[in-house]
């Protein structure tokens, strides 16, 4: 028996639906987009690719969604542990008529701390990260006795914001940086200013740094461990570290982002923390990276407010970024005072 006739379509609206179909035929399109390199973020970069690749009429197939997914947790997971500031760069382009299809390909954009410190020195107008030291490092330093007989160690000291007041007061004031650009512009202030700092240029864990063992009062790292600083395992190495470099009875001093009471972080906020460079560390987290070292914690406060209370009332805020950043804004966009992390400073002594 032979098949029925079609009956030809008239309905404007499916003809239209219809010929739309068509267009693919004729639109082309290539791009590149850059996304931050996050693990976790796998199944909403594998939808965010689909929608956009079917907006210029390429819908995949499950094998093509399960091959784009597999691609991208490979990639993901290359650039995470490069860097949590490598990007991966996905580039698309359509292939050419009549076929509808879109190829893809993935590479790495790898991007270090030094790579973007570098920029910030070649873009930003100084002072970079305040014109103040912050009141925390230098109540501190100034409780430790006479300035001439007291030796401190700015870890992670950027341009020197506070190693050179502290030098400045009289303290024995030596720096650790691991940004070339930054470290070079630190080096240039001393020796304009004439001080005697010393500006170790590495990075603070590496073991071939040179810097005197047990020989510093005080040790401190503000902004670095809350910006920089990627898991316990990093975080036991830097203490460890510090360890050494710190006399029997020295002490550390540092700022981190804790969870308030009632948040638990997840992997995702982890990830992300690092990538808007505000690392979150349970106060579990620190227990486990300080086991078996010596050290006791001495006080554990709020930095906004230590800050706010003490600093000048003309050098506040100390930046334009300080406020949002350290109330954890900078990861979750909420009004301030709503994100459920903050910068806290926390001090530690190694037992004598
Ligand atoms: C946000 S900046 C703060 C600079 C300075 N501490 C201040 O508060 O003005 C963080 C600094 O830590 C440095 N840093 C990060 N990780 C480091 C490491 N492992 N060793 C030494 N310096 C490090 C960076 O290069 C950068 O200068």
């Amino acid at each position: 028996m032979k098949g029925k006739k079609p009956t030809r379509e008239t309905n404007s609206t499916l003809l239209k639906q219809a010929m739309l179909r068509r267009l693919p035929r004729r639109l082309a399109a290539r791009g590149d987009l850059m996304i931050a390199s996050v693990p976790g973020l796998l199944d909403h970069y594998q939808q965010m690719l689909l929608s956009i690749f079917a907006a210029l009429g390429r819908v995949f197939n499950d094998p093509e969604k399960q091959h784009l997914r597999t691609v991208l947790e490979t990639w993901l997971k290359k650039g995470w542990d490069e860097s949590p500031y490598t990007r991966l760069v996905v580039h698309f382009e359509t292939d050419a008529p009549p076929k509808t299809t879109i190829s893809y390909k993935v590479a790495l954009n790898v991007v270090t701390i030094a790579d973007e410190y570098g920029h910030w020195v070649k873009t930003r107008t100084p002072p970079l990260f305040g014109a103040h030291p912050d009141s925390k490092v230098m109540d501190l330093a100034r409780s430790l006795g006479n300035p001439a007989d007291v030796r401190v160690l700015d870890v992670g000291a950027g341009t020197g914001r506070n190693t050179i007041p502290l030098a400045r007061e009289g303290f024995q004031a030596d720096a650790v940086e691991l940004a070339p650009a930054l470290a070079q512009v630190l080096r240039d202030d001393v020796e304009k200013a004439g001080l005697k700092i010393r500006v170790f240029e590495g990075d603070v864990i590496d073991p071939l740094l040179e810097v005197p063992k047990e020989h510093y009062d005080m040790i401190f790292l503000a902004e670095v461990v809350a910006s920089h600083f990627r898991d316990i395992d990093h975080l036991r190495k830097l203490f460890t570290a510090l360890t050494g470099m710190l006399r029997p009875g020295g002490t550390l001093l540092f700022s981190a982002f804790q969870p308030g009471d009632g948040y638990k972080p997840d992997q995702l906020a982890r990830e992300l923390g690092e990538v808007f460079w505000c690392v979150i560390f349970t106060r579990s987290d620190f227990e486990q990276a300080f086991q078996g070292l010596p050290f006791d914690k001495v006080s554990d406060e709020s930095t906004l407010e230590y800050e706010r209370e003490r600093l000048p009332k003309e050098h506040w805020p100390p930046t334009g970024w300080f406020e949002q950043w350290s109330s954890g804004g900078d990861l979750f966009d909420l009004p301030l005072g709503r994100a459920p992390v903050e910068l806290r400073w926390l001090a530690y002594k190694k037992r004598g």
